[in-house]
């Protein structure tokens, strides 16, 4: 970890659940992490709850379905903090809805953001890692639904379902553009199994009591432990996938 020590990392998504875990334990961790979401009270509640730690935490209001903003926020962090080293891609939502009669916008918002959000972002910090020569890395928070169909829920959460699959996709497509451009930049995939956090109540998705009684859902720390296990790792050693389930999880 100590290699890590001052290094700038983006988390989006950082104003709650696994993204908000993350950044706590990046800061304790000595890294300058810039917490990107669009709730700006709940970023700047966390700074201060963080002030006494070793690393720096910023807030940043950023709406990650939107270009423009996502854009404005690299810019800003290029300009204020310094190159990327470290990008965390964890916004992401769900929302209920059916094939057959769902709502276009539910579809796009979601695809807005789990993957054109997800997408531009890494655009903007591969393309930073790569003229500063940074070996950096870039971690996207998948899904276990990222990986299968899971046959309880697939006719409420398709489109959810989807585009985890597209972060799967996009999680390899860009380690692969990567290697063959000779880039010693990595790229993880973190796919978790139920984690109490806002997601599930958020996403109008099943009783949160009912699933949480099925087996104890992981916390937010269990997944950021995961990230400092990535970052622990040597330069030469990229995990490419890693599926973080409670014990005793039947999904
Ligand atoms: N909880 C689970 O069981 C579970 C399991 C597997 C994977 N995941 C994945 O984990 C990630 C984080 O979810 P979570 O469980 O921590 O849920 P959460 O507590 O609801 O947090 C979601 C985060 O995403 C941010 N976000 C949503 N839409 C955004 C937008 N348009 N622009 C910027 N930020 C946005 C939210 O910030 P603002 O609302 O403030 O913008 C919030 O910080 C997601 O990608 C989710 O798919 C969760």
């Amino acid at each position: 970890m100590e290699r890590w020590v001052g290094s700038v990392a983006i988390v989006t998504g950082a104003s709650s659940g696994i993204g908000e875990g993350i950044a706590r334990e990046l800061v304790k961790n000595g890294l300058i992490v810039v917490g990107l979401a669009r709730r700006i009270d709940r970023l700047n509640n966390l700074k201060e709850q963080l002030k006494n730690e070793s690393g720096i935490f910023y807030p940043l209001k950023c709406d990650m379905t939107k270009e423009e903003e996502i854009l404005a926020s690299f810019d800003w962090i290029k300009n204020n903090v310094g190159n990327i080293n470290l990008l965390v891609n964890n916004a992401g939502f769900g929302r209920l809805t059916t094939l057959s009669g769902g709502k276009t916008s539910d579809w796009k918002d979601m695809f807005d953001c789990n993957v054109m959000g997800l997408s531009i972002a890494t655009r903007e910090a591969v393309k930073n890692m790569t003229e500063k020569n940074i070996p950096g890395l870039i971690i996207h928070i998948n899904s276990i639904y990222g990986h299968f169909v899971p046959t309880t829920c697939a006719e409420t959460e398709n489109m959810y379902i989807a585009t985890k699959y597209c972060v799967t996709a996009l999680a390899e497509t860009l380690r692969l553009e990567l290697a063959k451009s000779k880039s010693s930049i990595r790229v993880s995939s973190i796919s978790p199994g139920v984690v109490a956090t806002e997601f599930v109540e958020a996403g109008g998705f099943s009783d949160v009591e009912d699933l949480y009684n099925q087996v104890p859902p992981l916390k937010p720390l269990d997944i950021a432990n995961a990230v400092l296990y990535l970052l622990s790792t040597p330069p030469n050693v990229n995990i490419t996938e890693l599926t973080i389930r409670p014990t005793g999880e039947i999904l």
